[in-house]
């Protein structure tokens, strides 16, 4: 199986959307990405395995103690349930960090499975000295520096775009 890892077009949006909701069993992070791609920008990035579409990346902002920041924050992100496992979501990414350090963004951050993200060197965020503004375990709230020290000196709370309140 070829898998190719590209930036999404609009005539994807209707297959995005339908991945979203698939792999998340609910409509929620689907919209969620159809308000957040309307309203900032972003790195939305697709996988196709030959010439059909089967996992999406989205990437957005987050702000640093309600600052602006370089920091983007990595969700969702969804595979086809028959194609997981493959390493499809692996190669999204590594794919999505190589393309976001190139636009210049220094951290990443994601809140998921303690288990899949710190195989691409996310570190949990508490010990780094970041919060989260939802409740959740400690490890579940992971960072990732793109750029050397970009982290360094900087402790509190960063945060989601608001649309993320609503999903
Ligand atoms: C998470 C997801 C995107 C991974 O995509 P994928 O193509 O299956 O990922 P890969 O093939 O690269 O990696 C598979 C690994 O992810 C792990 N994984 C998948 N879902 C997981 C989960 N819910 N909890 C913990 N680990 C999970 C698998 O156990 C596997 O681990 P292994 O390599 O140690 O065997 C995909 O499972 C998915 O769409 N899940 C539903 C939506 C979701 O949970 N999105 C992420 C929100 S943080």
């Amino acid at each position: 199986m070829l898998i190719k890892i590209r930036s999404e077009k609009e005539e994807d949006f209707a297959q995005v959307y339908r991945i979203n909701s698939l792999a998340f069993e609910s409509e929620g992070e689907a919209k969620l990405v159809e308000n957040l791609r309307k309203s900032v920008p972003h790195i939305s990035l697709v996988a196709e395995a030959d010439g059909k579409i089967v996992g999406h990346i989205f990437f957005s902002p987050m702000t640093f103690e309600n600052e602006k920041t370089d920091f983007l924050g990595l969700a969702p992100m969804a595979v086809l349930p028959e194609f997981q496992n493959r390493g499809i979501g692996s190669k999204l990414v590594r794919e999505g960090l190589k393309t976001a350090s190139e636009k210049g963004f220094t951290a990443v951050f994601v809140l998921g499975h303690p288990e899949y993200y710190p195989r691409f060197g996310f570190e949990t965020a508490k010990t780094k000295g970041f919060s989260c503004e939802y409740e959740v375990p400690d490890e579940v709230f992971m960072v990732l520096e793109l750029e050397k020290d970009a982290l360094k000196d900087k402790k509190g709370l960063v945060k989601y775009r608001p649309e993320f309140a609503e999903v």
